[in-house]
């Protein structure tokens, strides 16, 4: 049986997911009774009877079987979702930020109520990382995860570092393309990496990390000085999110910019390109590529979701997510590169030792270790200082570096 569907957003994902299922012919899984925006005035690529801004009138069709959520809103989304499954209904969100804030409420509600939520489209575009979790990885003792989990500030620091564009115009281009969240700060903060982060830890660990605990650095600070000196080591810098257990179970989860060389596996991904490498007991290494956003690659992660409930009931997904409630340590003690403005401040970080340091026309540029445990004020002190924070070399997957720049000692 085909799936009478009730589309909520027809944006970048919602149109891509639109273009495919209508370009499946006879074989499409469902077909889109009714799509629901919030702008009345706007123009759009649909005639406007194509359009309805009433969410109810989706929700209360009990016809409609399959809803999926595709606006760019937090609040509203998670209004519909739990009404949707209240009532039974299958739903499709790729709404991170969202679910990364409320899965443990909805599924308990799915739980209740019979309806089923899934959320392919959610983490890493076109990268099967939650089927492979749930299904090939049900057995897999997994002890790491890590990656490029954000197309939009990937495609910036490819744009910064191959064609030498500043951070603004690589921003402004990576919006025009549709890669970019409607507010960059989640991606260039690295909220939205860190919502992806913990929705799959929930699936790699079956622990739930609330997103606000996750240690986060973005790219907002990035200067050319940090991809010159980065360059200089043979090395580019790569947003990567990791979590890690250690011996004794704890979790470290953190988003942070990080150094790698040509022999990380992150590398040579570029532009709108993630990577997800997940270490296990019996695999050990295992990488996962492919494009992590736009309006196609998405939507052909909704349609993937789709196409599995349709054909295997509510049966997909069908390992029921127990998630225990986890606070997480920082246990790793990271080697990182730090630019910072101004010299008082960097002798007041808690960093453990100060490897080298050289003085430059944007600050003091040092390489230093660090208790992740000290990460977060470190971060803060930064964020509002101007300054740049990366890993290097921060896992095994990593290369250890061999610093070939010869850092002058300068007073701090
Ligand atoms: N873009 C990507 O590459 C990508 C990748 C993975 C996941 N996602 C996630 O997918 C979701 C959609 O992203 P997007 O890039 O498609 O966003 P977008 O281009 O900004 O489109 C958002 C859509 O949501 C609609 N909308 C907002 N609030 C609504 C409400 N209360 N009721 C009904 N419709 C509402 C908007 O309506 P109007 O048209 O009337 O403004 C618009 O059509 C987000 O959660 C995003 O995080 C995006």
């Amino acid at each position: 049986m085909k799936a009478k569907i009730g589309l909520f957003g027809f944006g970048a994902v919602g149109q891509g997911f639109y273009e495919i299922l209508n370009s499946m012919n006879g074989t499409a899984p469902g077909h889109v009774a009714r799509i629901c925006v919030r702008d009345r005035y706007k123009t759009r690529p649909l005639s406007p009877e194509n359009f309805i801004f009433e969410p109810a009138e989706i929700l209360n069709d009990p016809e409609i079987t399959h809803i999926i959520e595709v606006i760019d809103r937090p609040e509203d989304a998670f209004i519909i979702v739990k009404k949707a499954l209240e009532l039974g209904k299958t739903v499709i969100s790729a709404n991170k930020a969202m679910l990364a804030r409320r899965l443990p409420d909805l599924l308990k509600i799915q739980q209740q109520h019979g309806g089923k939520l899934l959320y392919e489209a959610s983490a890493c575009g076109s990268i099967p990382i939650f089927q492979n979790l749930e299904h090939y990885y049900a057995h897999g003792e997994i002890s790491a995860v890590e990656g490029v989990f954000n197309g939009s500030t990937n495609y910036i620091l490819t744009r910064m570092d191959m064609d030498g564009l500043d951070f603004d115009e690589a921003l402004g281009l990576a919006q025009q393309l549709g890669f970019a969240e409607s507010d960059p700060s989640l991606d260039i903060d690295g909220h939205d990496p860190a919502s992806k982060l913990v929705l799959i830890a929930a699936h790699a660990f079956g622990q739930w990390v609330e997103p606000a605990q996750v240690v986060t650095f973005g790219i907002r600070n990035i200067r050319r000085a940090d991809l010159e000196f980065a360059k200089a080591n043979g090395q580019k810098i790569r947003l990567l999110a990791s979590a890690r257990k250690s011996a004794t179970g704890a979790l470290q989860l953190l988003v942070l910019p990080t150094l790698v060389g040509p022999d990380s596996s992150f590398y040579a991904l570029e532009n709108e390109y993630n990577g997800i490498l997940i270490q296990s007991k019996f695999i050990e290494n295992q990488l996962l590529t492919g494009k992590g956003a736009g309006s196609l690659p998405t939507g052909f992660a909704v349609l993937s979701d789709l196409a599995g409930s349709v054909k295997n009931g509510s049966s997909r997904n069908n390992r029921p997510l127990q998630l225990q409630r986890k606070t997480p340590h920082f246990f790793e003690t990271l080697r990182v590169y730090c630019r910072c403005p101004d010299a008082g401040l960097l002798r007041q970080l808690p960093f453990e030792k100060i490897l080298r340091k050289e003085a430059g026309e944007s600050g003091f540029q040092a390489e230093a270790e660090i208790a992740a445990v000290n990460l977060a004020p470190v971060i803060v002190a930064l964020r509002q200082n101007g300054g740049f924070l990366a890993g290097m070399a921060s896992s095994p997957a990593h290369a250890q570096i061999q610093s070939n720049v010869s850092l002058v000692s300068a007073p701090v």
